[in-house]
C-alpha cells in the first residue's frame, strides 16, 4: 500500500477594510503611479482593530471545511504558516483549534513569506507519518501590524488575509491510478541572507515585534533565481516538466518578480496566476489566498497540475507540484 495526500479544498478570508494606493499616498510620500509600476499592487485590506491572525485563520478554515463538505471533528492536524501570532505563545493554530471546537493536534510554523510551502511539506511529512488522515494548512498574517510608516520602501507593499486548504491521506495499492495529491515539494534555507529581510526587533532583542526591513534589490534577485531553481528541482522529484503543469501559482510579492520568473521557466503568462494587483503581498496567506481565488473563477479545476513557489525572509524559499483535487470513481 501506498499513501497519497491529496490536496482537495480551498477557502480564504480578507479583512473587510480595503486599501487603495491612494489611501497609501495619505499616509506616506508615494504615488499610485510608483506602486503599480514597481510592483503591481493596487489594493491591499488591513485588519481592524481587535481583529487578530487567528480570527482570520479560523474564517479561512471554516470556508475550506464547508467547501469540501467534511465533518470539522475529522480533521487531524491544523497547521498555521504565520509571522503575525496573535500572542508570542501560544501559537496561532491553538486558538484556531478552539475557535473550531475540535481536538486536532495544532501548531504553527515560521518560514515568513515561504511559510505556506514549508507547513504544506510539514502537512504531508506528518500525514505520511501517520499522524492522522485529514490536515488543514493555513497561511495567515497581519503584515499591517508589522509596518513602518516611516519607511515608504515597504509600508506600501503588504497586506493581510488567511487561506487554507485541505489535506487528505488516501492509501492505494495501485500508485498509476492514484497519482494524485502533492507530488512533490522543495523546500530550502539560507540563514548567510538573514539581514536582507527582517524585523528589527522581537522577543528576545527589544521585547517588541520590530518592523520589517528589506534590502529589496537584494531580494527581487535571490527571489528571481531561487524560485526558478527550486521550481525546476520539483518538477524534477515530480517526474514532470513545465509544460505538464497548467497552473503556476508564484508567491504575490511583486508582478514583476512573477512575469520575470515566469519568463525563466518558459510560462505563458495565461497560465500564471496573479492577484498581487487585489491583495499586495499577504506574506504566509498569499498562495492559498491566490490558489482559491483562481479554483472559484473556474481556472484550476479538479485534476490539474498545479505549481506553487514562494520565498521569504531566512531566507527560505521552496516549490511544490501538485495534482489537485480528487479523482472521480
Ligand atoms: O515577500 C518577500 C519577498 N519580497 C519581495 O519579493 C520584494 C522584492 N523587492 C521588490 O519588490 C522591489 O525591490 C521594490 C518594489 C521593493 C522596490 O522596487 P525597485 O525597483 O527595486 O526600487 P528601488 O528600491 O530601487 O527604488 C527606486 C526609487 C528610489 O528613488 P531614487 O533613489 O531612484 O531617487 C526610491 O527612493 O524609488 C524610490 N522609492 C519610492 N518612491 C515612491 C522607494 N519606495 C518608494 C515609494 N514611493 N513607495
Amino acid at each position: 500500500m501506498k499513501n497519497f495526500i491529496l490536496m482537495s479544498g480551498t477557502g480564504s478570508y480578507l479583512p473587510i477594510k480595503r486599501i487603495s494606493n491612494e489611501d497609501i499616498s495619505k499616509m506616506v510620500d508615494t504615488s499610485d503611479e510608483w506602486i503599480q509600476k514597481r510592483s503591481g499592487i493596487k489594493f491591499r485590506h488591513f485588519v481592524d482593530k481587535g481583529e487578530l491572525t487567528s480570527d482570520m485563520a479560523t474564517k479561512a478554515a471554516m470556508k475550506v471545511i464547508q467547501n469540501s463538505n467534511i465533518n470539522s471533528k475529522d480533521i487531524d492536524l491544523i497547521i498555521v504558516a504565520t509571522t503575525t501570532p496573535d500572542l508570542t505563545f501560544p501559537a496561532t493554530a491553538v486558538k484556531v483549534q478552539k475557535n473550531l471546537n475540535i481536538n486536532a493536534i495544532a501548531f504553527d510554523v515560521q518560514a515568513v513569506c515561504a511559510g505556506f510551502v514549508y507547513a504544506l511539506s510539514v502537512g504531508v511529512s506528518m500525514l505520511k507519518d501517520g499522524y492522522g488522515d485529514k490536515c488543514l494548512v493555513i497561511g495567515a498574517d497581519s503584515m499591517s501590524k508589522i509596518l513602518d510608516w516611516k519607511d515608504r520602501t515597504t509600508s506600501v507593499l503588504f497586506g493581510d488575509g488567511a487561506g487554507a486548504v485541505l489535506l487528505e491521506k488516501i492509501e492505494s495499492d495501485n500508485s498509476s491510478q492514484f497519482n494524485w495529491g502533492v507530488l512533490s515539494n522543495v523546500i530550502h534555507t539560507d540563514g548567510n541572507f538573514h539581514d536582507i529581510l527582517y524585523t528589527d526587533g522581537g522577543v528576545g532583542k527589544s521585547q517588541t515585534s520590530g518592523y520589517i526591513k528589506m534590502k529589496g534589490k537584494d531580494v527581487f534577485k535571490h527571489a528571481v533565481e531561487k524560485l526558478s531553481n527550486s521550481f525546476i528541482e520539483a518538477l524534477n522529484k515530480a517526474n514532470l516538466s513545465t509544460s505538464d503543469i497548467d497552473w503556476l501559482i508564484p508567491h504575490q510579492a511583486n508582478q514583476r518578480i512573477i512575469n520575470a520568473v515566469g519568463e525563466k521557466l518558459g510560462f505563458n503568462k495565461n497560465k500564471i496566476i496573479s492577484t498581487v494587483y487585489y491583495h499586495g503581498n499577504t506574506s504566509a496567506a498569499s498562495i492559498p489566498l491566490a490558489l482559491d481565488h483562481a479554483i472559484n473563477k473556474k481556472m484550476v479545476k479538479n485534476g490539474d497540475f498545479i505549481g506553487l513557489q514562494a520565498i521569504g525572509g531566512g531566507l527560505s524559499w521552496g516549490s511544490s507540484v501538485i495534482k489537485y483535487g480528487k479523482p472521480t470513481k
